[in-house]
């Protein structure tokens, strides 16, 4: 997440509602996590875990090269593995992107660039208008996905040299966007700077082409191009539609909803749609300090919609129906479609886009949950079986989720029809993961005798994380991104970071070993049987984050200076398996700014058994080394890398640098990226962009 709203120092940050004060336990079984694996093994559980997981002989305690104490985790069959094929970037302070040896980068599409002919060229002294960022790039890119477009405008998944970006704007660094920062008196806000800063939000939908060799540029004027704010329209399906919940001033039937908010990673589906996550809405809203009355303070306290907040921002204070909507207070009127009481419910969905459609509105999938969500990844698709979708909800002692729908899938289905298809019905899980090694997923539903309190499958999607609380899922260090292996349809997760407040010593758990945890760490599973919808899996820590200094206990991968990194945020398979991680830190920045790296993995169960430093026994993969790990780009100052696509002949590598000079104002600039990528000078203020990166002998990426 972006964190430039919160007045912070970026090595003490930490995330809003960092707390999930429900009382279930980290793991009932913390004594059982103490045995080792080979005592659990002897004690009967291994028959469980090999008819669950396959029939491959057990691997002989000791038997692993980099840990005496093997798992005996029955594997899957070694992936092939692509070769890393680059020279690692070092760590690095300055304020440019750098990027291996015989690689160059270029800037396609940064904060207020126009998408359209009609509006001039980002000026770099915010005089932009606010009506104008409907056609702008917005702020904060993020999460993305590249469609490849054919040349009848529909989606060719195989195409490279045409292709349709979409990308989220997660936030905005308010110091930039207005020609003397954000205006500070006291009262209501201008309107016009509030009007800028909602279309600084959402989503970006923007026809790219090839240009010169593997380079890309976006088509201005393209018919496809389009922003997607935090006031467009947006319909809500599945099955919180229409609950009286849902119901507002602006649509009272609880069917749509206005805006889409703190867009942060992201997903993609099977038939060409793009899968946007509204993570940190909760903050954008206002809150009374006096409504306890209302029958769902437990839900607002719950998100992080605080008692007495007045929103980020304070987008709520100019007069009018646009800024009033931020606000959550109730009025005298018993129905709630006279006002915005329930206008937060309406936010914190996963939101599905038809890029290829661009008349199309976009609808909020209530199916898949309300949290704050990370990305949203697909489980490789199997014709005839359930589609499954991998999410995270990143705040601290949060859950991981995963969606399985009800109707088999089809590869012919296409457009906003497939998504109302396979997203407006199935089943909501959440992940418990055992001190065995085992884990599995629990139905959120009113199937689920634990959830006899909800009244309906509407309130527990609304309430999701109310219902995780009751049904006693594994409290994670901040679920980030989501991937799957696309060879043998492992899942992975980046679990950003912890701190020792909320993950002291005596609170760790296998999944979540490390007191602490600054560093993050990424766990995996592989589903039983191979099939995405089982509801059992088998999970070890594929990568703990470290600085390589650490000592063994904690740098538990081993990491070294050419691959060490700390708080693991994107996350992203390309098709040849390559692992794409991205930094979101705070950390380690004393010794280098955000970066990138990619990975070779193996799978669950290629390492085995460890005690982390504090006591705490788990499962880790292999160690990767220098050979299946390396850092391949570090970002310029005070940013985060986050969103990752490529064109699907590896020739074209996109990422988003968000937030560079995140620190600085409008007076006192920290960051003049990108322009001091070639003017070492420059006065420029900073800005957001996606880049692409490519081989300058016009060879794939990274192998
Ligand atoms: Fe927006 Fe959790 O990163
Ligand atoms: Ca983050
Ligand atoms: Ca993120």
């Amino acid at each position: 997440m972006s964190k430039n709203r919160y007045a912070h120092n970026p090595e003490t940050y930490t995330e809003p509602d960092d707390d999930n004060p429900s009382a279930n336990l980290h793991f009932t079984d913390i004594l059982q996590a103490r045995l080792t694996r080979r005592q659990t093994v002897l004690g009967g559980l291994s028959a469980t875990a090999a008819a669950l997981f396959g029939a491959l002989p057990l691997t002989a305690c000791g038997g692993n090269s980099d840990d005496d104490n093997s798992n005996g985790t029955p594997t899957t069959p070694p992936v092939t593995k692509a070769t890393l094929n680059f020279a690692a970037v070092g760590h690095s302070l300055d304020d440019i992107v750098k990027v291996p040896a015989g690689y160059s980068v270029g800037v396609l599409y940064a904060l207020g660039d126009p998408q359209q002919f009609g509006d001039a060229s980002w000026s770099g002294n915010g005089s932009e208008t606010a009506e104008s960022y409907d056609r702008r790039a917005g702020d904060h890119h993020d999460g993305m996905h590249f469609f490849g477009l054919a040349d009848d405008g529909t989606y060719a998944a195989s195409r490279s040299d045409r292709g349709v970006l979409c990308l989220n704007h997660e936030n905005i660094t308010q110091a930039y966007l207005h020609a003397a920062g954000p205006t500070t008196a006291a009262g209501a806000r201008p309107a016009a700077e509030v009007d800028k800063e909602v279309n600084c939000h959402g989503v970006t939908v923007l026809e790219l082409k090839r240009s010169t060799g593997n380079a890309l540029q976006y088509v201005r004027g393209s018919a496809l191009n389009r922003r997607l704010t935090a006031a467009s329209r947006f319909a809500i399906e599945g099955p919180a539609a229409g609950s009286a919940r849902m119901k507002t001033l602006y649509s009272t039937d609880g069917t749509a909803t206005r805006g889409t908010v703190n867009n942060c990673a992201n997903g993609y589906t099977p038939w060409g749609t793009y899968l946007t996550c509204e993570e940190n809405w909760a903050g954008y809203f206002k809150r009374a300090t006096t409504d306890a009355a209302r029958a769902d303070t437990a839900s607002l306290d719950r998100y992080g919609v605080k008692a007495g907040q007045s929103g980020n921002y304070g987008w709520s204070t100019p007069t009018g129906d646009l800024y009033r909507r931020w606000d959550t207070s109730t009025t005298p009127a018993a129905d709630a479609s006279a006002d915005y009481r329930n206008v937060a419910n309406t936010f914190g969905w996963v939101v599905e886009i038809d890029p290829f459609n661009p008349a199309s509105t976009p609808v909020k999938r209530t199916a898949l949950g309300r949290f704050g969500h990370e990305g949203c990844q697909p489980a490789n698709p199997v014709e005839g079986q359930p589609l499954v979708f991998y999410m995270g909800d990143d705040s601290r002692n949060e859950y991981i989720y995963k969606f399985v729908s009800k109707a088999p899938y089809s590869a012919a289905d296409k457009g906003l029809a497939a998504g109302a298809k396979y997203l407006n019905e199935g089943t909501l899980y959440v992940a418990k993961f055992n001190a065995d090694g085992t884990g599995n997923w629990i139905a959120l539903a009113k199937s689920n005798a634990a959830l006899a309190a909800f009244a309906s499958d509407a309130d527990i999607l609304i309430d999701t994380r109310l219902a995780a609380d009751l049904v006693g899922a594994t409290k994670m260090d901040r679920p980030e991104w989501t991937a799957v292996h696309p060879a043998n349809g492992e899942v992975y997760v980046t679990l950003t970071n912890g701190t020792a407040a909320v993950r002291p010593q005596g609170a760790t758990d296998a999944a979540n070993p490390r007191p602490g945890n600054v560093n993050g760490h990424i766990v995996r599973w592989r589903e039983a049987n191979s099939r995405a919808d089982a509801t059992q899996f088998q999970w070890d820590v594929y990568l703990f984050g470290s600085p390589s200094a650490q000592e063994p206990g904690y740098n538990l991968s081993a990491l070294t200076d050419n691959n060490d990194f700390s708080s693991p945020d994107g996350l992203w398979f390309d098709s040849r398996g390559v692992l794409w991680i991205e930094t979101d830190d705070g950390a380690y920045t004393s010794t280098t700014n955000c970066m990138l790296l990619a990975a070779t993995p193996g799978q669950v169960g290629d390492g085995g058994a460890v005690t982390a430093g504090g006591g705490t026994q788990t499962f880790k993969g292999a160690n990767p080394g220098e050979q299946n790990l390396r850092r391949f780009l570090v970002g310029p100052k005070e940013c985060e890398l986050t969103g990752i696509a490529m064109t699907p002949d590896n020739k074209t590598l996109m990422v988003n640098i968000q937030h560079p000079g995140e620190g600085g104002t409008a007076s006192k600039l920290t960051s003049h990226w990108p322009e001091s990528q070639t003017n070492g000078a420059s006065t420029a203020r900073p800005r957001s962009a996606t880049i692409f990166i490519t081989k300058d002998d016009g060879g794939v990426i990274g192998v």
